[in-house]
């Protein structure tokens, strides 16, 4: 057997090594890829999950009239943590239900407020005009207010954010 390889064994072997170069580049750019994707979007999809919180003691919700609730929601944008706040309508529905109504107007997003006389919510920036149960009535407004899942667990309304 001889020592000394022909030129077939060593474009064999070129062949070989080349490919594995480019199977270890390929390995170490998407481990590289999993690292940098994992660290820059896991925050993102962290922020994003959806919880239940508790926006008002049931006692302090009228049957009649939509109870305006601040909520304070806490985020995660990147590495910080962001509190956003948002104003929800929240009212007694039948016997023991609740009705929770974003007050972002659906146009363009202006914040709308309930006009006791009128028994409306009404859009200051273009006249979008809502009903009790957030129907559009009238205005711009391509869609009815967003009703947020809610509950009464136990002594308090608990929306889900
Ligand atoms: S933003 Fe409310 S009607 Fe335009």
């Amino acid at each position: 057997m001889s020592s000394t390889a022909g030129p077939a064994d060593q474009a064999t072997r070129r062949t070989f090594l080349a490919r594995a170069v480019t199977a270890i580049q390929g390995l170490m750019g998407a481990i590289v890829a999993a690292v940098v994707g994992g660290a820059t979007l896991a925050p993102s999809f962290a922020g994003a999950r959806r919880s239940w919180q508790r926006a008002a003691a049931v006692s302090d919700v009228d049957a009649d009239v939509p109870t305006p609730i601040t909520l304070r929601l806490i985020r995660q944008d990147g590495y910080r943590q962001v509190v956003d706040r948002r104003v929800v309508y929240v009212q007694k529905e039948g016997a023991n239900g609740v009705r929770v109504l974003d007050s972002t107007c659906t146009h363009l997003g202006c914040r709308t407020r309930y006009d006791e006389a009128l028994k409306r919510f009404l859009c200051p920036c273009h006249g979008g005009v809502y009903d009790l149960d957030g129907s559009v009535l009238d205005g711009p407004p391509p869609a009815p207010l967003r009703r947020l899942d809610a509950r009464i667990d136990g002594g308090d309304v608990v929306v889900r954010v």
